[in-house]
């Protein structure tokens, strides 16, 4: 079941670390591939060489050690797993993870991933109940991230309660539904994103700024969530995500043509940053530059993707989604853009130069939908992506 799934295993430093060995060789036993990072605490309750020997592969300890960094970054490793599991996860390792902390490798490498996280937490009853770690348990669902347990019983403090780390074959079967069906399995959605150039003539176009992180992400985070997503993207400066169907265009005309193509489906992510209009008559040849005679340009509208889509009717996807970038008063026009339009929700941004979020890693928007306004903290573009998905999969469940 788990055959080449690939499991980033992050050993936090608790008494439960022991119970991690016997997790591993249940890993390897259903011959999924394993790649154990040992936290300096960790270490203590486990050793890096019985943690190896059973993983069949190197431990990862440091961050700053050259060698391994020279081989393979912490972010690619942070990247190249199919699931990454924190066993256990004490609370302190929760309480950086809410923080975003990256004082260690293994902080560093959860704050640096895009691979969806489950975490075992492992700890005193007490630091369990402590309104702290409930507060930290809290933020960390909110960021998308899985737990299992903690289970309730003796523990090896001499106490009694919830606090023991899950036992590994709870976590070999939470790892097993993670990777086959997420709560979005057998839906199908389809996203937008990046910018639409518009020609002006073979080297010129007109374009709205946008890089495609955004969409790119939330493409990443429904598919990690099990949905089927048809990603329709412009020349957008990132790469397109893996394990998604991707549609390349590049006017607003062709997004619009992809977008018919790819319905019907669940749900819709309109993040495409598409040129409001185009040039009416193709010049085929380059315009050539003449002192004193500046050329005029016909503009036609482009057809409005997300209204179009919104306004179907017949075939029109359950839940459609588009998003706001504006440079002021922001939910005013959000708000009255969701109606304009006539889409379920919309995620508004302020793009205004000054928040550094065009272009940038992080996003501070607020998701109007029918019931009122949520103002998201700021974060990680990846983190608004995972919480957006998992918004639409308790929509769509
Ligand atoms: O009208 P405005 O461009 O501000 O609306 C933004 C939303 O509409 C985004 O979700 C964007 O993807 C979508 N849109 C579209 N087709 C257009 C213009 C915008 O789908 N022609």
């Amino acid at each position: 079941m788990l055959a080449g799934k690939r499991i980033l295993l992050v050993i936090g430093g608790g008494i439960a670390a022991y119970k991690t060995l016997e997790l591993i060789r249940l890993l390897r036993g259903q011959r999924a591939e394993v790649s154990p990072v040992l936290t300096r605490a960790g270490a203590q309750f486990v050793t890096p060489l019985s943690v190896s020997a059973l993983a069949g592969e190197a431990v990862h300890e440091d961050l700053f050690d050259l060698t391994k960094e020279a081989e393979m970054g912490h972010i690619q490793l942070s990247r190249s797993a199919d699931l990454v599991v924190v066993a256990p996860a004490t609370a302190d390792l929760m309480a950086k993870m809410a923080q975003g902390h990256a004082s260690d490798l293994a902080t560093t490498l959860l704050l640096a991933t895009d691979t969806p996280v489950l975490i075992a937490p492992a700890m005193n009853v007490r630091m369990w109940q402590h309104p702290a770690t409930q507060r930290n348990c809290e933020w960390l669902k909110g960021d998308g991230v899985a737990l299992i347990g903690p289970n309730a019983g003796d523990m090896a403090c001499g106490e009694h309660g919830p606090g023991r780390m899950a036992e590994p074959e709870e976590i070999v079967e939470a790892i097993a539904a993670r990777l086959a069906a997420g709560p979005l399995a057998g839906k199908r959605v389809l996203v937008t994103s990046g910018p639409t150039h518009e020609p002006i003539d073979p080297v010129r176009y007109i374009a709205n700024r946008s890089s495609g992180a955004q969409g790119t992400a939330i493409a990443r985070a429904l598919a990690a969530l099990g949905a089927d997503v048809v990603f329709i993207t412009g020349p957008a400066d990132v790469p397109p995500p893996g394990g998604v169907e991707v549609v390349r265009v590049q006017t607003a005309a062709q997004m619009l043509e992809a977008v018919q193509t790819a319905l019907p489906a669940d749900a819709a992510v309109f993040a495409a940053a598409v040129a409001d209009w185009r040039v009416t008559t193709q010049n085929e040849a380059k315009i050539k530059k003449q002192a004193g005679a500046l050329p005029v340009l016909e503009l036609a509208e482009n057809p409005d993707i997300l209204a179009h889509v919104a306004q179907m009717g017949e075939g029109r996807p359950g839940l459609v989604v588009g998003f706001a970038a504006e440079t002021c008063d922001v939910i005013d026009n959000a708000t009255a853009k969701r109606v304009r339009k006539g889409c379920d929700w919309i995620v508004a941004n302020d793009v205004g130069p000054a928040t550094g979020i065009m272009g940038g890693t992080e996003n501070a928007v607020h998701l109007v939908t029918g019931e009122g306004v949520e103002d998201w903290p700021r974060m990680d573009k990846a983190l608004v992506a995972r919480r957006l998905a998992q918004r639409l999969a308790e929509a769509l469940a």
